[in-house]
């Protein structure tokens, strides 16, 4: 099948083609899956003055670079010799999200569904949960995950970890963020320092030259016999120890890059010692990290360490291929071809608060 996924959640315009094969017992055992293409239009120049993402402005350039994209996506195609009645799905994320920005791309789906739609009667369309987008992530890579499985999303909006006892299609959430979630942390945390958003990557970058032990942040709830988090905690320690500090010294560009190490030792410690603590309970064979914060090499290094002193045999620990960790419509697409074989129906409404 060749779906046609578009996805307009946060601060990305994204619209991809993938082709996926197979029933779903054999899908979800074997994916086998091939990316056509990814378009993904970044608005973090659009956003970045503002210190974060602004939904109306979202909208409105998710309004505009929608056609961009889908005549390039028309362009490649023709280059591909792939016509458009080849299209069998139309994928499109309904939620969680941006309410204004989420529409945009349910009204541009719906228009292309129409177009495709002459050409083939056949055409589906289908509503995406943009979380179940970031978790089939890991599917790409015609990987073999092994369950029992440990997922844990990372990203501006969610926190959470999902048991998944035997397959992919099947999964209990454990646990989720109280309060901020850990992308919102990093972001916040990079304003505080003065460094621009989105403040993953900044802090990412800053904290492989800081001093990971210059500040022993607090942990909170690492020690709780449960699976949530909470993160708002740790960003008002940052906001208390810059003030104090402020008081005495100079801010220097070393200091910067020592709190940014030490914020995100205190951050990655939890998340990773908590995913461990859920891999141990549900004697995981594998552990799935999805989101834009698993972009950060310091956190699957986090969890590799934390796993190798897991009673044997150690879980498996898989990420999205390169470049598929934060917002696409790849994702999107796998999702929606997921839920097609699953015969599950979304209404085409944004929903910003629905969750998995
Ligand atoms: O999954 P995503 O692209 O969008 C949402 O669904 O929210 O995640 C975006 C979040 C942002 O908060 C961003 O700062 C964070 O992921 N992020 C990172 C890194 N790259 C992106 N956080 C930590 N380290 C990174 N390298
Ligand atoms: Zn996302």
């Amino acid at each position: 099948m060749y779906v046609l996924a578009i996805e307009t959640s946060c601060d990305e315009t994204g619209i991809a083609l993938v082709k996926a094969e197979g029933n779903l017992n054999a899908f979800i055992k074997n994916p086998k899956t091939k990316i056509i293409f990814n378009l993904i239009q970044s608005q973090i120049p659009i956003h970045r003055p503002f210190g974060g993402v602004v939904p109306n402005l979202a909208k409105r350039e998710h309004i505009l670079n929608l056609p961009i994209l889908f005549s390039e996506a028309e362009k490649i195609m023709a280059k591909k010799k792939i016509p458009l009645k080849k299209i069998d799905l139309i994928a499109v994320t309904v939620g969680p999200g941006l309410e204004p920005a989420l529409w945009a791309g349910i009204n541009f789906a719906k228009e292309v569904h129409k177009k495709i739609k002459k050409e083939n009667k056949d055409c589906k369309m289908i509503g995406v949960n943009h979380l179940e987008g970031h978790l089939f992530s890991l599917l790409f890579g015609n990987r073999r995950i092994q369950f029992p499985s440990i997922a844990l999303i990372v990203s501006g909006g969610h926190t959470m970890l999902l048991s998944l006892k035997e397959k992919m299609t099947f999964w209990r959430k454990i646990g989720e963020t109280r309060d901020d979630a850990a992308g919102e942390c990093f972001d916040k945390v990079a304003r505080l320092l003065g460094l621009p958003y989105p403040g993953g990557p900044e802090i990412e970058a800053r904290a492989k030259i800081g001093n990971k032990e210059f500040v022993d942040f607090p942990r909170p709830m690492i020690g709780q016999k449960n699976y949530d988090f909470s993160f708002s905690g740790l960003k008002t320690a940052i906001l208390y120890f810059l003030r104090d500090l402020q008081t005495t010294e100079k801010m220097t560009d070393a200091k910067i890059n020592d709190i940014a190490a030490s914020f995100q030792e205190a951050a990655f410690d939890v998340l990773s010692k908590k995913t461990l603590k859920a891999a141990q309970e549900f004697k995981a064979k594998s552990i799935l990290v999805a989101g834009g914060v698993a972009n950060n090499k310091a956190l699957s290094d986090s969890i590799k360490k934390a796993v190798k002193k897991f009673p044997l045999p150690p879980a498996k620990i898989f990420l999205p291929p390169r470049g598929l960790s934060g917002d696409n419509a790849a994702m999107i697409a796998l999702a929606g071809y997921v839920n097609f074989l699953k015969k599950k129906k979304r209404v085409f409404k944004a929903n910003s608060t629905m969750t998995i």
